[in-house]
């Protein structure tokens, strides 16, 4: 969840350059952030700077002599949004500074155990007791030399680390920053950290993209490992017992040609939103060679498993149809968060496709790595290469949204989507005609983001903006719809929205439609549009406000949005619309759509 970024080189302006690395990373968490720094003119001690909030016009400029330094921006696991639950926490000689991403699920032992030792504890985090328990450790190993060298001073700080994150049960990443050997010393065993290769400097950071200013020569750690970073050297060992291993680093290409700026967007989410037909465009004509070992894998195994949490949660759903209308076949659906407890008849013959844009959701690599003890083959669509799940993968496919900065997704949803369409009817065999279908829904899209069409829904918004609760319904293809595009406009616009299958209406959840109540209604031309319009005709007569987003108008919606027909694809516009709706809601009500309250771009804790 958290953003980190840390430098160690020639470079005297450590702290601004690890700012700007964090405010790349600040859409995976921005309740807080903070850095520590080492002042050339204050040796003694390391500096933190650090508060509650997003960083903003901050700037740490005025720090001219630093050539070391380590920031966080936090998602908020372990103690209350406040400056002192900020990251980076010290020790308490001031000689360590640590920053840590997951939840040390022992704590309170290792803190009891710590203040009967007159450890001096000034915040709520699970994170400052594990940077005393290192202190602790440092200390007891330092206490059996008399004299030590300088080198000798660092192979303690190792083994100070190593020891103190073998006592910590739960899924972590931690950094750890010392004044005396003037090096960092990094530890997971979940949360992804990756380390950065640059020319007498070096870079360790939470996401790879963040690096991409200053070097593509990368070293993704694995679980279980300790790496030193000096500015000449990048070493790994094994956590458990602490032999040597060889960094296997490797060149990344960043891919996507899509600008991971807002441009001329008042938010990332409406960027991103417009981005969507040239990224599906670009999908159609470049996905032949991507999806080859997937449609084999899927033609030989025996089941199909896609899985996914959120929006990808409702893209793996919506395969379901796709799979089965277009290609005749079955594939199951469940939630990241639920497989684990379903694997059990996994065998060596199924294949787990997991749905991604991080690659980096706890909910789905947790799972997965127990269908890999199945022995299955796993699959991967995610939008980051180099993530967690884009390596333990057999075989991947990279979205190539380009970077999806908005914590509500949107161009990665869609992107997913188009691979599913290619897939089944690259199963099915007509390839061409799933890249004409794509490219129909690509032309749909346009029109929805034409200028005129934002004054249509913009007009919509001012009817809706102030109720407090909506309703969406779907049927087929458009039920997964429906549920995206509640769940666009709950993260967006804070408001309440549900999704629902329409024939789902009448066994409870009409007992919530109320006179003026909005229900969205997605209609598409397909065998749905019957049973769907009855749904909605259910609603109306309870009053409800009804919304159609259809191919035709009809005397039932009090307000209508026009879809152009794209037969099975037109998931896809249909879907843009929803995210419209979301980002204006958001607008009129005056949320961030691009920083929601609570939530973070990569969920890596439980
Ligand atoms: C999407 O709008 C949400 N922010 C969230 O549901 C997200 O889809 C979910 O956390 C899964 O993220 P992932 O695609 O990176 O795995």
């Amino acid at each position: 969840m958290c953003g980190i970024f840390g430098y160690i080189g020639k470079k005297n302006n450590a702290p601004e350059i690890v700012l700007n690395g964090l405010k790349s990373l600040e859409y995976r968490g921005y309740d807080s952030w903070g850095v520590a720094l080492k002042s050339l003119s204050n040796n003694n001690k390391i500096i933190v700077r650090k508060k509650t909030g997003m960083i903003g016009e901050t700037n740490l400029s005025s720090f001219t002599d630093s050539n070391i330094a380590l920031g966080h921006t936090r998602w908020a696991t372990h103690g209350g949004v406040t400056d002192a639950n900020a990251h980076p926490h010290l020790d308490c000689t001031g000689q360590f500074a640590i920053i840590h991403n997951g939840i040390i699920e022992n704590y309170y032992e290792l803190k009891q155990q710590l203040l009967a030792k007159h450890h001096k504890l000034i915040s709520e985090t699970d994170t400052e007791v594990a940077i005393h328990l290192v202190e602790e450790n440092y200390i007891n190993l330092l206490s059996k030399y008399t004299e030590v060298s300088e080198d000798k001073l660092t192979k303690l700080f190792i083994e100070a680390v190593r020891k103190s994150f073998i006592q910590f049960t739960g899924l972590n990443a931690i950094i750890v920053m010392d004044l005396k050997s003037h090096s960092f010393v990094a530890a997971k065993n979940g949360s992804p950290l990756v380390i950065g290769k640059g020319n007498g400097e070096n870079f360790l950071a939470s996401d790879a993209h963040a690096l991409s200013p200053y070097t593509n020569n990368v070293f993704f750690m694995g679980d279980d490992q300790l790496v030193l970073v000096t500015d000449e050297q990048i070493e790994t060992f094994s956590l458990l017992d602490g032999h040597k291993l060889t960094p296997k680093f490797e060149r990344i290409s960043w891919g996507s040609s899509f600008s991971s700026s807002k441009g001329n967007f008042a938010y990332f989410m409406l960027k991103e939103i417009y981005d969507q037909p040239k990224i599906l465009q670009t999908i159609s004509e470049n996905h032949k060679e991507l999806i080859n070992d997937f449609v084999h894998q899927i033609k030989h195994s025996r089941g199909t498993y896609l899985v996914g949490c959120g929006t990808a949660a409702y893209a793996c759903l919506a395969g379901t149809y796709i799979f089965s209308k277009i290609a005749k076949r079955h594939v199951n659906f469940t939630v990241g968060s639920e497989f684990g407890y379903l694997v059990d008849f996994l065998s060596n013959r199924s294949l787990v496709i997991a749905l991604s844009q991080s690659g980096e959701t706890i909910d789905v690599i947790e799972a997965l790595k127990k269908a890999k003890e199945k022995g299955a083959q796993i699959g991967a669509l995610t939008n980051v290469i180099g993530s967690t799940l884009y390596r333990m993968a057999d075989l991947k496919i990279p979205l190539s949204a380009g970077v999806e900065k908005a914590v509500v997704s949107t161009k990665a949803f869609t992107a997913k989507m188009a691979y599913l369409y290619l897939l089944a009817y690259h199963l099915a065999g007509k390839s061409k005609l799933g890249q004409q279908m794509l490219m129909k829904a690509v032309s749909a899209s346009e029109e929805i983001l034409s200028e005129n069409y934002q004054i249509l829904i913009k007009k919509l918004i001012q009817k809706i903006y102030k109720k407090e609760h909506l309703y969406v319904i779907g049927r087929g293809l458009s039920y997964p719809i429906a549920l995206e595009t509640a769940l666009k406009i709950k993260e967006s616009s804070y408001m309440h929205a549900e999704g629902f299958a329409a024939g789902e209406l009448k066994h409870g959840v009409i007992a919530l439609i109320e006179k003026g109540t909005p229900c969205i209604a997605f209609l598409p031309n397909d065998d749905s549009y019957g049973a769907n319009l009855a749904g909605a005709m259910e609603m109306k007569a309870r009053g409800g406000y009804i919304i159609g987003i259809s191919y035709k108008n009809h005397e039932e919606f009090d307000y209508y949005l026009p879809i152009n027909d794209c037969g099975i694809t037109s998931a896809i516009p249909s879907v843009i619309i929803g995210q419209l709706i979301g980002y204006y809601l958001a607008i009129s009500r005056k949320t961030d759509p691009d920083k929601p309250r609570n939530l973070a771009k990569s969920v890596t804790v439980k």
